[in-house]
């Protein structure tokens, strides 16, 4: 069987790309990365891929007109090693139309908040400010719409009292990175598909967003 092919947009750290490496390495998630791009020449997520192995670009916004320009460019890139799933792992910028358009229902990314809340930034001070009793991390299909597209997989936990934002980030962080490596071995596997507005699993529509159980698996 031909392996997925996947490509990582990335702007920063690179822990959720490093969870993927790292869950490829132990045997646990049967893909190839076959490129990791980002909009900054010195993202951490570069090491990382560069220590894996992985093809890397970077391309640089100001180098471009504007938004539809650099994306040309940049997915440009990306069609050429034919990805069969771009994943958006901590890539901070918005994505053109037309280059979601292009890859819709082939491009995931993950978000810190249980969308639809709290899309945009700054989502775990704003839970905080809320008092929202739950918080959490959701991986969705890109949509021309900002953190809008159909969730397919959700984690969530409880917020605690002396939670500040930092604290949410790093107690989310480990469950961040499970959920985006079981969901892109579910989508490795063949099972996920998107379906109009919604999600389908083995073909037929899922009712809700799945949930990461305890042992790091989908329900
Ligand atoms: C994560 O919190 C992700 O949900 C958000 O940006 C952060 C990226 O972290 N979109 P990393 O670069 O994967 O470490």
């Amino acid at each position: 069987m031909t392996r997925l092919r996947v490509a990582v947009l990335a702007s920063g750290r690179g822990s959720n790309l490093g969870a993927l490496i790292e869950a490829r390495a132990r045997g646990a998630l049967a893909v190839d990365f076959v490129l990791v791009a980002s909009d900054r020449a010195s993202a951490t997520a570069l090491d990382r891929a560069r220590d894996a192995g992985i093809p890397t670009i970077a391309l640089d916004p100001k180098a471009y007109a504007d938004r539809p320009a650099y994306d040309r460019a940049l997915f440009d890139e990306i069609a050429k090693v034919q990805p069969g799933l771009i994943v958006c792992a901590g890539y901070m910028r918005l994505i053109s139309a037309d280059a979601v358009g292009a890859w819709l229902g082939r491009m995931i990314n993950i978000h810190p908040s249980l969308l639809p809340a709290y899309p945009g930034l700054h989502t775990h001070a704003r839970a905080l400010a809320d008092g929202a009793p739950e918080h959490g991390v959701s991986v969705h299909f890109v949509t021309a719409d900002l953190d809008a597209g159909p969730v397919i997989a959700q984690a969530r936990l409880a917020v605690e009292s002396v939670d500040t934002p930092e604290r949410l980030a790093q107690r989310l962080l480990p469950l961040e990175h499970r959920l985006m490596v079981a969901t892109v071995a579910l989508f490795a596997a063949g099972r996920l598909a998107l379906a109009g507005r919604g999600v389908s699993l083995d073909g037929a529509l899922l009712p809700r967003p799945l949930d990461l159980n305890s042992k790091g698996t989908l329900e």
